[in-house]
């Protein structure tokens, strides 16, 4: 599979130049990203790798209030996967202090830009003051609609289906499922009940695979792989990403109007 890089054409044009090439009527309505690449982005600067997600914060940062001014109203992002608990207790530990921080600092940016949390993964295994503190800006951002920040933590796919294939199980038993169950069902049992299936899904750092995020949301998603660093993924690398989304055709199995049988 094919690592999108910039052509050497897009590497010449500025930002504003890039931006110009928008289709505001081809824009994602909901985008989700794989942030990876935070360790690396230390270690190739000798820093610990703690300093390399603490530099991805700041590019969350970035992206958020980009993806603002370009009016794209949801954003996923894969901030820690149920297979990250098996890193080292030490960097873990301090994954969890930056989510405290990032939370505490960004709370009231969810309020003025009338965004909502949504906190998505099983969260119970989030230490407690980290649990209750997205429980808080999640139920006081809750009444909020058209902007939405789904963050995934201790997020997996796999345990999101079999979580639903449980509750299904349970509610077939109580009388209020019963077989066979439709794919609009089975979607109202998964955290991302209220959310589309993401247009574009965005992974970062030269990585082509999913790692176990959306996979039941991203079955017709376009996917983007890009090498850059997840703390390198700034504005510039948003409009690229978007340019290479507005080229695709997307097919849903379906022929192109003008293809010939
Ligand atoms: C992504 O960066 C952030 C998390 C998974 C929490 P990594 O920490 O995976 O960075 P690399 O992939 O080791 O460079
Ligand atoms: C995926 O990145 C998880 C997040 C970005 C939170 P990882 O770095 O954990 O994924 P793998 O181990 O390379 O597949
Ligand atoms: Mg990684």
């Amino acid at each position: 599979m094919d690592i999108t890089s910039s052509t050497d054409i897009q590497s010449e044009l500025t930002e504003q130049e890039l931006r110009l090439g928008l289709d505001p009527d081809l824009m994602p309505h909901h985008v989700a990203i794989i942030m990876d690449g935070n360790g690396r982005w230390a270690s190739a600067r000798g820093l610990p790798r703690i300093a390399g997600h603490r530099e991805g914060l700041s590019a969350i940062r970035e992206v958020l209030n980009f993806f603002d001014e370009l009016n794209i109203p949801l954003l996923t992002i894969y901030a820690f996967s149920h297979e990250n608990w098996n890193r080292p207790r030490a960097e873990i530990s301090l994954l969890m202090t930056l989510l405290d921080q990032f939370l505490k600092k960004e709370r009231q940016t969810f309020q003025d830009r009338k965004m909502r949390f949504l906190p998505i993964g099983r969260l119970h295994a989030l230490p407690d003051a980290v649990q209750a503190l997205v429980h808080e800006i999640a139920n006081e951002t809750a009444h909020f609609t058209d902007r939405v920040l789904t963050v995934a933590l201790s997020y997996g796919g796999r345990s999101e289906i079999l979580d639903a294939v449980n509750d299904i199980v349970d509610d077939s038993r109580s009388g209020k499922v019963s077989s066979p169950i439709t794919e609009e069902q089975f979607e109202q049992y998964l955290t991302t009940a209220e959310l589309p299936d993401p247009d574009l899904l965005i992974r970062t750092s030269g990585e082509t695979r999913i790692s176990n995020f959306l996979l039941w949301q991203i079955a017709y998603t376009e996917l983007y792989f890009t090498k850059v660093l997840w703390p390198d993924f700034r504005r510039r690398e948003v409009l690229l990403a978007l340019l290479d989304y507005q080229k695709r055709e997307r097919r849903f199995g379906r022929v192109t109007q003008t293809a010939s049988p």
